[in-house]
């Protein structure tokens, strides 16, 4: 059933910042009511004055996704503000201490995957249901990475978390069709926001290190150049230093592909065609892996409920 964004209401998680504000106030531009969900109220109060500039109906709530029970409780003031929702975008996310996950630690783990994976289910079941029992055509995205999909070395934890919001998604989505609610899962490339500081600012201090941790991800230098004639000769230089802020979205960018990927109905919702490649590579790697046998004769009949699913024969 396909939505429609325009005079809809949209319950953003994250909102008051980076990719979750773009794509509030891409949702807003399309026409929709904003809730803005946050757990930092002085980020909810700067990005309503956007709203309240542009003139765009928006209302913020101060939500933690880790409070199952704040979360009942935010949705149904957010059922009320507007006279229903039709949108929960299960955006806001974290990151923990990157490098060799041995050297994590449990509470970076109980911090990142309370918020990337614990935070996006809460959002799911306390939704879902009611959008069932509402009829009417409703869709849930939620913030992935393309991490989830290729994933970045030293990155163990933000990368399965993502990968866990990849395949939770794949599934739900399934799990709903023939019913009014859609989902899709956001898995965007790099885009303005400000998750590492932010990350520090909302943990809370029961899951805070003890000391700061030691390892911190530091991207390989490019290769000195070296100087002088004798040693130039035949050099070939390495590529220039990219100025990594040009190839940000900005997330009102990345937000207008949220709103065309929930119009479509889209299983993926992606930004940057340049790691189609890298899928190809890794989907390569997947099927080098599998044995050089040939299959079973009524191997895929019998277990046909593992090896075809319809979910990615959507468009
Ligand atoms: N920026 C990128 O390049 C990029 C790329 C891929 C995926 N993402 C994902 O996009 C999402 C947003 O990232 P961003 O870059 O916009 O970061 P951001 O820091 O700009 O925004 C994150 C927001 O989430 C909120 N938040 C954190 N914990 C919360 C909690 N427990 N309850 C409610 N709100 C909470 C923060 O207060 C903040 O406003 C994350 O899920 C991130 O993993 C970002």
């Amino acid at each position: 059933m396909a939505i429609t964004i325009k005079g809809s209401t949209a319950f953003v998680t994250g909102a008051a910042s980076g990719v979750g504000f773009g794509i509030a106030k891409a949702l807003a531009k399309h026409g929709a009511n904003i809730i803005i969900a946050d757990i930092r109220q002085s980020a909810i109060d700067e990005a309503l004055v956007w709203f309240s500039d542009n003139k765009y109906p928006a209302y913020g709530i101060r939500l933690d996704v880790t409070d199952r029970e704040a979360y009942g409780k935010a949705a149904d003031e957010a059922w009320g503000v507007f006279g229903g929702v039709e949108i929960l975008v299960n955006n806001a996310g974290v990151e923990a201490p990157m490098g060799k996950v041995w050297l994590n630690t449990f509470k970076d783990v109980d911090f990142i995957v309370g918020v990337n994976i614990k935070g996006i289910l809460n959002g799911i079941i306390t939704f879902v249901p009611k959008f069932l029992a509402s009829g009417k055509p409703s869709h849930i995205v939620s913030t992935a990475s393309q991490s989830g999909m290729y994933v970045v070395p030293g990155a163990a934890l933000y990368n399965m978390t993502k990968a866990a919001v990849v395949a939770l998604t794949e599934t739900l989505k399934g799990d709903l069709a023939g019913t009014n609610v859609d989902a899709s899962v956001f898995a965007p490339g790099p885009v303005q926001g400000n998750l590492s500081v932010s990350s520090k600012e909302v943990r809370p201090a029961e899951l805070a290190n003890e000391e700061t941790p030691t390892q911190i991800f530091a991207p390989t230098p490019p290769p000195e150049i070296p100087t002088g004639d004798s040693h130039t000769a035949g050099f070939v230089a390495p590529p220039p230093v990219f100025d990594f802020s040009s190839f940000l979205l900005t997330g009102e960018q990345a937000g207008e592909y949220v709103v065309r990927g929930i119009e479509s109905g889209a299983l993926y919702i992606f930004t940057h065609t340049e790691f189609r490649d890298s899928m190809k590579h890794k989907h390569a790697a997947i099927e080098r892996a599998y044995p050089d046998e040939p299959e079973k004769a009524g191997f895929k009949q019998a277990f046909s409920f593992l090896t075809h699913n319809a979910v990615y024969d959507e468009k």
